[in-house]
């Protein structure tokens, strides 16, 4: 903008215009500030560790620092999904009630699974030095904001969707699932933990297989950033299982419990996955053939 103040109000004001970024619905960047009103599915957690201790967006943001790529992903997504209207339409315009029930039931044991994580690796971030987290490039601390950012994301987009009728149930199995694989011992902890994380890889990668869920943008959307993020959390978990001295060769015990265990959790809503076009019992194998390689975790990644 020219600093010429002899210069006509009409180029001014073009100026001015030229200079204002996208537009942005009333409301939106406001929303970013707001301190969450979601109440927790399965589990509540703790605030964050950073100075201000906030929950909302904009901090969880402002704690993304180390990877600009991770950064910039999430600040798309928590600002297009503070915008309440536009989420809304992406995740209910032409889509039938079975659907949204559908996606409403995988969301809310998604979401219980983020507010486990964020839990896990909270803790473990209290429990390990200062001096051990530096020398980890602060590898769980990032992973523990990004789950804050999915819970933040599921909660926004549950909040649209209609609840069903056996959602209770739904909220039972899922915890007891987590509370099943939780271990005192830290290293199987973690190990059971990348069998789950590669399962979530392989469940949206099925669900993001099917044409019925792409045309539920709002839900697509979501579930492809969430699942870019935990196959890097599978990676760190895996390595960070080792480095505390968990023997590689036993992960395939951990996904035998961790495995069998999610597919049991999901057998129940087996005809919402049906009702996206996702085919359950093809899944399921799928959950299971871990018992054909060791290296389930990554051959997981890559379907
Ligand atoms: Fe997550
Ligand atoms: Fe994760």
């Amino acid at each position: 903008m020219r600093d010429d103040f002899e210069a006509s109000f009409a180029e001014q004001l073009a100026a001015i215009e030229a200079e204002t970024g996208p537009a942005v619905a009333p409301g939106v960047n406001a929303r970013l500030t707001e301190t969450p009103d979601f109440t927790p599915f399965c589990f509540g957690y703790p605030k964050p560790d950073s100075d201000s201790g906030a929950q909302h967006p904009a901090a969880l943001l402002a704690d993304l620092t180390w990877d600009a790529g991770s950064h910039d992903r999430a600040s798309a997504m928590l600002t297009a999904y503070a915008d309440d209207a536009a989420t809304r339409e992406t995740l209910l315009r032409g889509v039938d009630d079975e659907s949204q029930l559908a996606v409403s039931r995988i969301l809310a044991i998604l979401v219980c699974a983020e507010e486990s994580a964020v839990n896990v690796f909270h803790h473990e971030c209290h429990r390990l030095s200062d001096a051990q987290i530096a020398a980890d490039h602060q590898a769980l601390r990032e992973i523990e904001t990004e789950e804050r950012v999915h819970a933040w994301l599921i909660h926004a987009a549950r909040s649209h969707l209609p609840v069903p009728d056996d959602i209770d149930a739904i909220r039972r199995r899922t915890r007891r699932l987590f509370m099943r694989v939780a271990s005192r011992d830290v290293p199987t902890h973690f190990a059971r933990l990348t069998g789950l994380d590669s399962g979530v890889c392989i469940s949206l990668s099925a669900l993001l297989g099917s044409a019925k869920v792409n045309k539920i943008e709002g839900f697509a959307r979501l579930i492809k950033h969430i699942r870019r993020d935990e196959a890097t959390h599978v990676k760190k978990s895996r390595d960070h299982a080792v480095d505390l001295g968990f023997n590689p060769d036993q992960f395939h015990e951990c996904y035998d419990l961790t495995r069998s265990g999610m597919v049991g959790m999901l057998e129940p809503i087996a005809s919402s996955f049906e009702t996206l076009g996702v085919d359950p019992d093809r899944l399921f194998k799928r959950l299971m053939r871990f018992q054909e390689s060791r290296l389930a975790g990554e051959a997981a990644l890559i379907d």
